[in-house]
């Protein structure tokens, strides 16, 4: 059996262990699919461990940037109490749509607010509407991008408030230091200054499984973005 024959096989294991049949979440997979859209949303595993996150957390507001089908969205959104809220941001209008369908069936969507657009032109509107600051931000959508994105969260982020980044390490791509992939040097610069940020303590972990070998990283952060 090859390596990712075994993860993958290993990953259903535990989805069948700690996830199991979820009506709406099985649902959100299949309309995402059926609509056409790629199949990268974090395997269940994982889309668990950030409910589990959000709820460790106490977050009642969430960031996400990078909706796709919305399917990582219903978990964390799960984790919400009744006042709880949670914003995503997602480029593609027809992406959001199938979010926005499958947030319903969920039953979130008075909890979840889809805003369409670059996240870059999206990031500033939320911050003069002053949706902040967030608890928890979940960071995964275009990687050259990911360092401005940390900066914006650092910045409507509290002390206490986590943040978290998917794919960090790309089946290893992260080595290639001369990569001319602006994937790859957002990744890596993404995890330097995370890691020299006085403002967070950070780790990322390497993981296997359903998705291939990729990796994430959370950081809590210590100190109020002011200081
Ligand atoms: N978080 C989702 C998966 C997101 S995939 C889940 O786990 O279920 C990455 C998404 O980011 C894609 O839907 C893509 O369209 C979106 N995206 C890419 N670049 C973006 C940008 N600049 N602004 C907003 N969304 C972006
Ligand atoms: C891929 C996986 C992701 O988790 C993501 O956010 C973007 C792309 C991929 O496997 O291509
Ligand atoms: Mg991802």
């Amino acid at each position: 059996m090859s390596g990712q024959e075994l993860w993958s096989k290993v990953d259903r294991y535990l989805d069948d262990l700690f996830v199991g049949d979820d009506p709406a979440l099985d649902a959100a997979l299949e309309a995402s699919s059926a609509a056409g859209l790629p199949p990268i949303a974090v395997a269940p595993t994982q889309g668990k461990l950030l409910c589990l996150l959000a709820r460790l957390q106490g977050a009642k507001r969430i960031l996400e940037i990078g909706t796709l089908g919305g399917y990582s969205t219903i978990w964390l959104a799960r984790a919400l109490p009744a006042d709880g809220r949670l914003i995503t941001l997602e480029a593609v209008a027809k992406y959001a749509e199938v979010a926005k369908a499958n947030i319903a069936r969920a039953k979130l969507a008075d909890k979840v607010n889809i805003k369409v657009g670059q996240a870059l032109a999206t990031l500033p509107l939320l911050a003069a509407e002053k949706a902040g600051p967030f608890d928890l931000v979940f960071i995964d959508a275009d990687r050259p991008n990911n360092p401005a994105y940390l900066e914006w969260a650092l910045q409507h982020t509290r002390k206490g408030s986590l943040i978290v980044c998917d794919n960090v390490v790309r089946q290893g791509q992260v080595l290639d230091a001369r990569s001319e992939d602006a994937g790859v040097q957002g990744m890596r610069r993404f995890n330097e200054l995370l890691a020299a940020e006085p403002r967070v303590t950070a780790t990322a972990i390497q993981t296997v499984g359903m998705k291939g070998y990729d990796g994430f990283a959370v950081a809590l952060v210590t100190a109020d973005p002011s200081t």
